[in-house]
């Protein structure tokens, strides 16, 4: 459910609230938390000792019906060190706020008087908490028709208090960027009976049109007049029909540089095709579109909080299905930047669609940068499990702002090797008959995916591909999503536009 945020100049007094306060270690209480303490006779301060709590990062204390103020409960959130408390700790603490009561109060009345005094400053604390209680607070409850009431979500609205024009600023900034995350994290749970290449698209129109993107859809026959043979190989065994959809925000009108270009993988389902996976987790497949939901909902935030940039989002949706008209191992397949490539096994097909989406991204729309985000390699699970994405890049500029801007949201990246054209690593997807397979070596198997990529850049651009087949889907809940999809990738590209085309 979407939250509401409301600012409060002071404490309101409603009972059918939580209130939070804030106390930082050493038992560092705000003057929020003071105030709480002396209305209660000093409950607050016993509270606290009796749970051994002194402020700790990440660590709450619950009082029901709390003494002298007007609250079902309070919560006493741990900041940790004042001098570290940053943006992020305060997402983390809304987060972890949004997880205890979101089935249990409708309302959080948040006090950030006399918290100046912790890193962040008032506003920037604030406007972070607001958001990590959104962000948390998302969950997909439409296939849920018995849910008892006592577990259905209640929050909806928080309130701050002590807060000024600035952090109001900044809030409706994250509110925007939530609404992207959001999005994501919607369209990565639906099923594959859902999303498929025509929904998706259809679901990207009905939420951009209104925020001015400009889409352009290629349906199948127009891919194939472009030669994109790879791509259409690949949803060759299914009944549902391939789209490329291309969102394009310009926040700069007239005269725009050459816009910054996202691709995403939209495998809206991945069987593996005639080399098929094993039944048990196939499931977890309806997820192989996380690229694709991760750059539309990049499109949402940067168009939704009209971001000073221009940015095309380009996803190839395909889904991979065995059937008698399937492609086959073996086959060759003709892409359109003309390279023909051996299909060795039909699952590798992530990089078989978007090699086809490079091609036409590039002639299309010139970048200078290019950024791809895939599930596309079961082995990236094998290295970083599901906390970071790999990035394989040709810059280490460009790395470095990825890894600046990843690091500020929480949506972590880590370096990958990649060769030179004609290096080691690229060596091994050389085919015997063709100008190249869709299958390295099972050692590094994220990186001859990468290294296949990389024979579809053009000289000049600046690419760097995440791999985030990892990232995208958690099988454990944290600070800011539930278990399942993360909304991987949105943040990150949010705070690398605001970094690199907007300062
Ligand atoms: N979509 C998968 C990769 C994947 C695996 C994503 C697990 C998320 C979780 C991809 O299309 C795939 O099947 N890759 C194969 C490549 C192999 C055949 C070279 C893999 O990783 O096993
Ligand atoms: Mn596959
Ligand atoms: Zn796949």
């Amino acid at each position: 459910m979407a939250i509401k945020v409301h600012f409060e100049a002071g404490v309101e007094t409603t009972s059918a609230a939580a209130r939070v306060v804030f106390v930082g270690s050493g038992s560092h209480l705000s003057s929020g938390a003071q105030a709480v303490d002396s209305a209660g006779s000093g409950q607050l301060g016993r509270a606290m000792k009796a749970a051994g709590f002194d402020g700790k990062k990440g660590k709450f204390v619950e009082i029901l019906a709390p003494a002298g103020i007007a609250a079902n409960r309070l919560i006493i959130a741990g900041v940790g060190d004042p001098s570290k408390a940053d943006a992020r700790a305060f997402e983390d603490i809304g987060g972890g706020v949004a997880e205890r009561l979101q089935t249990l109060e409708s309302k959080i009345v948040a006090d950030f008087s006399g918290i100046a005094d912790m890193a962040v400053g008032t506003d920037v604390a604030a406007a972070h908490f607001a958001h990590g209680v959104e962000l948390r607070n998302w969950r997909l409850d439409t296939y849920r028709t018995r849910l008892k009431d006592e577990q259905k979500p209640k929050l909806k609205d928080v309130v701050l208090v002590g807060v000024s024009d600035s952090g109001k600023a900044l809030n409706e900034r994250l509110q925007k960027v939530a609404a992207g995350v959001h999005f994501t994290k919607w369209l990565v749970t639906q099923p594959g009976n859902v999303i498929y290449p025509e929904t998706f698209v259809e679901h990207c129109r009905t939420a951009m049109e209104p925020l001015g993107i400009r889409i352009v859809v290629l349906d199948d026959v127009q891919m194939k007049a472009l030669g994109m043979g790879s791509l259409l190989g690949v949803g060759q065994g299914s009944v549902r029909r391939e789209r490329i959809i291309a969102m394009e925000w310009n926040g700069i009108g007239e005269g725009a540089p050459a816009p910054l270009v996202l691709v995403g993988k939209g495998v809206t389902f991945d069987t593996g095709g005639i080399s098929i996976k094993p039944a048990p987790g196939m499931e977890d497949m309806k997820w192989d579109m996380g690229g694709a939901g991760a750059v539309a909902g990049c499109m949402v935030a940067l168009a939704g909080r009209k971001a000073k940039a221009h940015v095309v989002g380009i996803c190839g949706l395909v889904e991979n299905m065995p059937d008698g008209n399937a492609q086959r191992p073996g086959d060759i397949v003709t892409s359109m930047s003309g390279q023909t490539i051996e299909v060795l096994n039909t699952d590798a097909e992530g990089r078989l669609v978007l090699c086809d989406v490079f091609t036409w991204a590039q002639q299309q729309y010139k970048p200078k940068v290019m950024l791809d985000f895939a599930t596309l390699t079961g082995a990236i699970l094998i290295s970083l499990a599901h906390h970071y994405a790999g990035v394989f890049t040709n810059s280490d500029g460009l790395w470095a702002k990825l890894d600046k801007a990843g690091g500020a949201v929480n949506d972590l990246v880590w370096r990958q090797p990649l060769s030179e054209p004609g290096g080691h690593y690229d060596q091994l997807i050389d085919s015997n008959i063709a100008d190249m397979k869709n299958l390295g070596t099972r050692e590094g198997g994220s990186i001859t995916a990468a290294q296949f990529l990389q024979r579809f850049v053009d000289n000049g651009v600046e690419w760097a591909h995440l791999d985030i087949a990892g990232a995208v889907w958690r099988p454990k809940s944290g600070a800011l999503h539930d278990k399942g999809a993360t909304g991987y990738g949105v943040r990150l590209v949010d705070r690398f536009v605001a970094d690199t085309l907007e300062a």
